[in-house]
Order: C-alpha cells, then structure tokens, then sequence
C-alpha cells in the first residue's frame, strides 16, 4: 500500500478517450500526449503482441487489412465499447507507458476515462478492469457526453441546456445536460464506421469492386457528404473486382457516396430529434438560444451540421477541434473529480 502511494507521486494522471477508431490521451498543462489509434498487432490466434508488446497504434494501424497470414491487426473495441478484454488491457498498458516515457512500468496513475452513455454495468466494469491491469491506481468513468461538453467549453454546469451530438468510429451519443448532469441522452451503435461500411457496400454491388475499410475511410474523408456541395467531387478508387478478381480503378462522385451514406446519416438524424422530442419544455427551450454542438470525427462529414440543422430548426455549430474535445473534458474532470461524484454511482464508476 505505501509502495503504491510512492508510485502514485511519481504518476501523471491521465485523461483517456479510449475510442473504437482513436485513444487519445490528456494530461495536466501538456493537452493531448498521444493520439493513436486504437488498434494492436498480435500472432494470429493468440493474445501476444508483436515487437514485445509495442506492435500498438501508428505501427499496428499500418497493418490493417495487409497482415500476412500468421499476423493479426485487431481492433479491441467495437460500437464504442470492449470488445477484447486482454488486448485492450494490452493497448492500455502500452499507451500509458509510452506518457511516462523511462520508468513507465513502475507508474500507478489516476485515469479519468470516457464512456459511452448508454454501456451496461458490466461494460463498464470491463473499462475499469482493464485500465486498473494497464497500471492505473484508480480509474474513474465519466460519460462520453459529459467529457465532450466540458472539453468544447460548455456551459454543462449551469442551469441551462447544452446539447452535444458525439459522431465517433463506432457510435454517436446525443445528450441534453444540465446542471452538470445529463438531462436527456441516445446513444446509438452507429457511426463513421458504418459510414464506411456503406460505401464498401455500395461499391460492391454498383461496380462490383472490393475495397478495404482504410480505402472506404479515404473516400468518406475525401468526397464524403450529409447535403448537396456546392461543388460536386470526384475521386479514382482501386479495388478487387469481385468477378475477375483482378485489380481495377473506377470514379466515382460525391452525389453517389452520398447516397449511400443516406441510411447511417438518417439514423444519425432520427436520434437526435427523439432526444429532442424526449426532453423537458424548459430545457428545449433554452436550446432555441444555445443551439446543438457537434463533435467527434462524423462532425467533421460535409454538410452534416447543415442537414442536423435542417431537421431541427436548430442552430448547429461543430466545436473547436472535434477530435480532441472528449480527451480535452476528462483531463478537466481530473482536475474536478468533485463534480464526478456528484453525478455517479459509486459503485459503477469505481469509487470507494
Ligand atoms: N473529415 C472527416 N469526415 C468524415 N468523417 C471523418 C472525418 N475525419 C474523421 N472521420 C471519422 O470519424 C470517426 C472517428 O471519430 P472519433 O475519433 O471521434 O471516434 P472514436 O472516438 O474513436 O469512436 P467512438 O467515440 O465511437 O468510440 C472515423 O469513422 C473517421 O473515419
Ligand atoms: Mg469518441
């Protein structure tokens, strides 16, 4: 126990957003420390990580979708939540020693870590699990929404309604808060993954070409769009051709990946007006003054503030640096744990 306390001294506490695409990491008056994704390389079929546990992030990412056969590059968490208990243990634990740099293994940081809203005890019972095996003295949870309002400098404190709309990799929370609390929330297993997913569907079955998830990803970023452009795009596309199975390029617009990004789009929309539709009149209210605030990589797609305002009469308005926000608002919780007290459970979110 006093050897804890000791390591603890010698600790950076940590903000984590351990997201299904990125982990990103926040400390005390340095910001952002490490953006990664989240991703690891392990021998096929087992749970050891190549290169001595170090085959993590950047270097993994590189291997998505081109590993030989005996290698794997796996994603731990899917829809936003643990999917692989041990190799997120693993990325966890490689992710905080590479903040501390030398020494790293003898660390025993505090860590705030964002979830998302809607995840069952039991999920986030597996958050707390694996951090506190990767190393952490105590790990506190604070949900996605909550992070991601305080990080874009929301009033959530305040008696009034702050809205966020959280686009991430693997689902999209949407919540009402205030008075430091969520007032209203939706969280839908829906997101930039399924954006991609949609465009490697529909080339598929329009031009009969395979392509993988990375090129999906470059084409949602690079063409990609929720409303009409002003200016139509093209772009050139390699794949497989499913019936020769040779290598083949096609073009293709902007107009046709937007249609096919119809149906995750939709279901963005359709969750953000039940949350609205759900909440109290007052609240409701304030938002005609504060507007939505979106956030997270899927805010970043063409035109979705505009069809988000569209649909609600609402004003939208994507935060500064969307990516960051949530990492930025666990570091302030940090920073403010009494106000994390004040809205858990205790026993879920792993005080004592
Ligand atoms: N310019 C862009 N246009 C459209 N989508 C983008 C853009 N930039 C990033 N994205 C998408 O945003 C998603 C990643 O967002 P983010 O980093 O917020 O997710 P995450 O936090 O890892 O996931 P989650 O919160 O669901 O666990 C990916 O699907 C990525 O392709
Ligand atoms: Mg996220």
């Amino acid at each position: 126990m006093l050897l804890d306390t000791l390591l603890g001294w010698f600790s950076t506490d940590m903000g984590i957003d351990l997201g299904t695409c990125t982990t990103l990491v926040c400390v005390r008056d340095k910001g952002i420390v490490l953006n990664e994704p989240s991703v690891v390389a392990v021998r096929k079929g087992t749970n050891i990580v190549l290169n001595n546990g170090e085959a993590v992030g950047l270097v993994a990412r590189e291997m998505l979708g081109k590993t030989p056969g005996s290698i794997s590059a796996i994603r731990p968490l899917k829809d936003g939540v643990i999917s692989d208990f041990e190799i997120t243990e693993a990325m966890l634990s490689y992710f905080i020693r590479k903040v501390h740099g030398k020494g790293g293994k003898l660390v025993r940081p505090r860590v705030v870590i964002s979830v998302p809203s809607g995840i069952t005890a039991v999920e986030r019972r597996a958050v707390i699990d694996s951090a506190e095996r990767a190393g952490a003295r105590k790990v506190y949870l604070v949900d996605e929404p909550m992070a991601a309002g305080m990080g874009a400098g929301l009033p959530i404190i305040d008696p009034t309604a702050s809205m966020i709309v959280d686009i991430g990799g693997g689902t999209t929370e949407v919540a009402i808060m205030s008075l430091g609390d969520i007032a209203t929330c939706e969280s839908i297993r829906i997101g930039g993954d399924d954006m991609d997913e949609s465009i490697i569907n529909h080339l598929k079955r329009t031009y009969n070409l395979l392509i993988g998830e990375m090129r999906a990803e470059k084409v949602k970023i690079q063409i990609g769009s929720a409303a009409p452009l002003e200016e139509e795009l093209t772009m050139e596309v390699a794949g497989r051709d499913t019936i020769s199975g040779l290598p083949r390029k096609i073009v293709i617009t902007s107009e046709e990946i937007r249609e096919a990004l119809k149906e995750p789009v939709a279901a963005i929309i359709e969750a953000v007006s039940r949350t609205l539709e759900k909440a109290a009149p007052e609240l409701a209210a304030d938002l005609i003054d504060n507007g939505i605030h979106i956030c997270g990589g899927g805010a970043l797609l063409r035109g979705m503030d505009r069809v988000l305002a569209n649909a609600t009469g609402l004003r939208v308005e994507i935060v500064d640096d969307p990516l960051s926000a949530v990492a930025k608002g666990t570091s302030i919780y940090l920073d403010n744990l009494e106000l994390l007290k004040e809205t858990m459970d205790h026993s879920d979110y792993g005080w004592e």
